[in-house]
C-alpha cells in the first residue's frame, strides 16, 4: 500500500500522534481523507472538521463483527440503537428521550436537518441562525425553508462573542422567521451556550411560537471547563427537535448515520413517512453497529479524547498568544476549532479570500471566515485535532508569517 506499512495500533495510538506532516499527509491521502485531498504538496490541511487522531478501537471491531455475517442484505434498524442513544443522553446530560420520540437515519446530519425542516418547519417562512455559523447549516436551511435570517452575535474587544437576545427577537420578527436553527455547541466559535442563555432563547421561542431545531453534534466534545446543556432541559414548550450523531465526537463521519429526537413524539411518524418518500428507511448495517458500540462502550475513550483536545486547544492558544499576538484567537469550550482573527496580519486587500492568502503565503489550508458569515472578512477557522508535529508546524507557520514575513514552508 503505497509504501505505507500499517503502523497504527489503535489500542495505543502514541506513534500515530507523533506522525510528522509529510507522513501524516501521505497516510491520510492514501486513506481518502477529504481534508488532506484538498491540500497541495507541503500544505497542512486543517480545514474540514474531522480529526487526524485515531477513531475508537472498538469501532473496527464492531464493523468487523457485522461484516463477518455471510449476507449483507437490507438491514432494519438495530433494536440496540435507540436504547443506546437514550441511555447515552441519560449518562451525559441527565435527560433521557423516550425511544418513541427517536428516529435514526442512514445518512449524515445535514441531510437529517433538511428532512426535519422540510417535514416539521413552516417552509414558507425563513429560518433564523446565529452567525457566524457553519455554512452547511445555512445552506440546508436556505434550501429547506424560505431563506435564512442571519442574526449576528456581538463580538467583544477580547474576541469573545455574546448572544444579543433583543437583536435575535428583532431580527426574527422583522424577517418573519418561524424556525430557529441552533448550533449547540456552536461551530465555528466552539461556544458552549450557558443554561441561562439557552433559557432566554427558550423563553423567546415560546413567546414567538418558534420551532427550535438544535444541532448538538459537537456536544460530546464539550471540554471539562464547560457543561453542555441539551435543549430539552431548558425548553418551555415541546416545539423542538434535537438532531445529532456520533460523527464528530467519535471521529467517524466517514460512515454516515445520525438521529432525531422529537419534542412531540407524534412528529416522528410524519418524519418517517418523509424518510420513506426520500427512498430511505431507518438503520444501516455498519452505521448501526458503530453507533451501538460508540454510545454504549465509548465513555472512557471519549473522556480521554476530550482531555486531549482540550490540551491541544490550550497549547495552540498559548503558543499563538506568545508568538503571534497580532492574531486574535477565540478559544473553544467544545471541540477543536480555533476561530482566528487575522486582520492585523493579512492585508485588507486580501480579506475577501483570507484562506487563499494563507494557503499561498503560509502553506496552511484553513476555512475562510466568509464561509461562516460574509461579514467576517479577514477571519479563518483552523482545526487543532491533528498530530503534535503537525500542530507545532502549523503554529510555527502562523507565527513566522505576517506583514513583512515569508514563512519557510517545511516540505519535509
Ligand atoms: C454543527 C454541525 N452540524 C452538522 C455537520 C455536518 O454533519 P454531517 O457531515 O453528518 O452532515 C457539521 C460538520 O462540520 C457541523 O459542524
Amino acid at each position: 500500500m503505497n509504501g505505507l506499512e500499517p503502523i497504527l495500533d489503535t489500542a495505543s495510538p502514541t506513534r500515530w500522534a507523533q506522525l510528522e506532516p509529510a507522513e501524516l499527509a501521505a497516510r491520510q491521502r492514501a486513506a481518502g481523507s477529504k481534508r488532506w485531498a484538498a491540500a497541495g504538496e507541503g500544505e497542512l490541511a486543517l480545514g474540514v472538521a474531522d480529526m487526524d487522531l485515531p477513531s475508537p478501537p472498538f469501532v473496527p471491531a464492531a464493523l468487523r463483527r457485522s461484516l463477518e455475517h455471510p449476507t449483507l442484505g437490507y438491514h432494519r434498524l438495530s433494536p440496540d440503537v435507540p436504547p443506546a442513544i437514550a441511555d447515552w443522553y441519560r449518562r451525559h446530560t441527565g435527560w433521557s428521550p423516550g425511544t418513541d420520540a427517536l428516529a435514526v437515519f442512514p445518512f449524515g446530519l445535514k441531510t437529517t436537518i433538511r428532512l426535519v425542516l422540510e417535514t416539521l418547519a413552516d417552509t414558507a417562512a425563513p429560518t433564523a441562525v446565529l452567525s457566524p455559523i457553519y455554512d452547511g447549516l445555512r445552506r440546508v436551511a436556505a434550501a429547506a425553508t424560505a431563506g435564512v435570517v442571519e442574526v449576528p452575535m456581538t463580538r467583544a474587544d477580547d474576541g469573545s462573542y455574546e448572544l444579543d437576545i433583543d437583536l435575535l427577537r428583532d431580527r426574527i420578527v422583522a424577517g418573519g422567521a418561524r424556525t430557529l436553527l441552533l448550533c449547540s455547541p456552536h461551530n465555528p466559535l466552539g461556544r458552549v451556550w450557558t443554561e441561562s442563555e439557552l433559557t432566554r432563547m427558550a423563553e423567546l421561542a415560546a413567546e414567538l411560537d418558534l420551532l427550535v431545531v438544535s444541532d448538538e453534534v459537537h456536544g460530546p466534545l464539550t471540554h471539562p471547563d464547560a457543561r453542555h446543556v441539551t435543549w430539552p432541559t431548558v425548553a418551555r414548550r415541546d416545539r423542538w427537535a434535537v438532531v445529532s450523531s456520533i460523527g464528530k465526537g467519535y471521529n467517524v463521519s466517514g460512515i454516515a448515520g445520525s438521529w432525531l429526537v422529537c419534542g412531540q413524539a407524534r412528529n416522528r411518524a410524519p418524519v418517517l413517512r418523509a424518510l420513506k418518500a426520500w427512498g430511505h428507511h431507518q438503520g444501516s448495517m455498519l452505521g448501526d453497529a458503530m453507533m451501538a458500540a460508540c454510545l454504549s462502550q465509548g465513555d472512557e475513550w471519549l473522556a480521554e479524547r476530550v482531555a486531549l483536545l482540550s490540551s491541544l486547544t490550550r497549547y495552540a492558544q498559548a503558543t499563538l498568544a506568545r508568538d503571534s499576538p497580532a492574531i486574535g484567537c477565540t478559544v473553544p469550550h467544545a471541540g477543536y476549532l480555533l476561530w482566528l482573527d487575522l486582520r492585523r496580519v493579512v492585508p485588507a486587500s486580501a480579506w475577501s479570500d483570507t484562506a487563499g492568502h494563507l494557503a499561498r503565503r503560509a502553506g496552511l489550508v484553513l476555512v475562510d471566515g466568509t464561509r461562516f458569515d460574509p461579514a467576517h472578512r479577514g477571519f479563518a477557522r483552523m482545526s487543532v485535532a491533528t498530530t503534535w508535529p503537525v500542530l507545532r508546524e502549523a503554529l510555527h507557520r502562523l507565527g513566522a508569517w505576517g506583514p513583512g514575513h515569508r514563512t519557510a514552508i517545511n516540505h519535509g
